[in-house]
């Protein structure tokens, strides 16, 4: 595997569209989970600079923190709590402009301003979420989204 990611692109969109791309290459073969979750949310983080990029692992009625890049985090979340666990109860992508104004939002960090959470599905079952947080207000939009449900559906066929 390669050590670095060219960063391309002027529209946000073709950016994702190369991190992907790069990704893919990348990542090839392996197999291993953690590994493969691991240089994702590496390279989110070194692509865009997200405050905080990472994953949280579905396992029972909780999700259990993953692979990440940024501050230390929550170490649970249960089913239907805060962001990630509405996305996981509601199976599907959701976006914050202001995490003060989503009821339950989890604080892991109060500099992170708005969220954007997507599941990750195998066999019609979600396994883990990406969550990707800005310590700006209204930071994403659906162009993160689209590219980010590109990047979980893809990386949900190599875990
Ligand atoms: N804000 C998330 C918790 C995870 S941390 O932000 C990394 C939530 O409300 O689910």
């Amino acid at each position: 595997m390669a050590e670095s990611l060219l960063k391309s692109g002027t529209t946000k969109a073709e950016q994702y569209e190369a991190l992907i791309q790069q990704l893919m290459h990348l990542i090839g073969g392996e197999k291993n989970a953690i590994a493969n979750l691991a240089n994702v949310a590496a390279g989110l983080k070194q692509y865009f600079d997200f405050f905080w990029v990472g994953f949280y692992l579905v396992e029972n009625t909780e999700l259990v923190l993953g692979p990440f890049q940024g501050p230390i985090a929550c170490n649970r979340i249960a089913y239907g709590r805060g962001v990630c666990g509405s996305a996981w109860e509601q199976k599907k992508s959701l976006l914050v402009p202001n995490v003060e104004e989503f009821p339950g939002h989890i604080a892991c960090s109060s500099l992170s301003k708005s969220e954007v959470v997507i599941p990750l599905r195998k066999n019609d079952l979600i396994i883990a979420v990406l969550d990707v947080d800005s310590d700006t207000l209204n930071d994403f939009d659906e162009v993160d989204v689209l590219y980010l449900e590109k990047l979980c559906d893809w990386l949900s066929t190599v875990l």
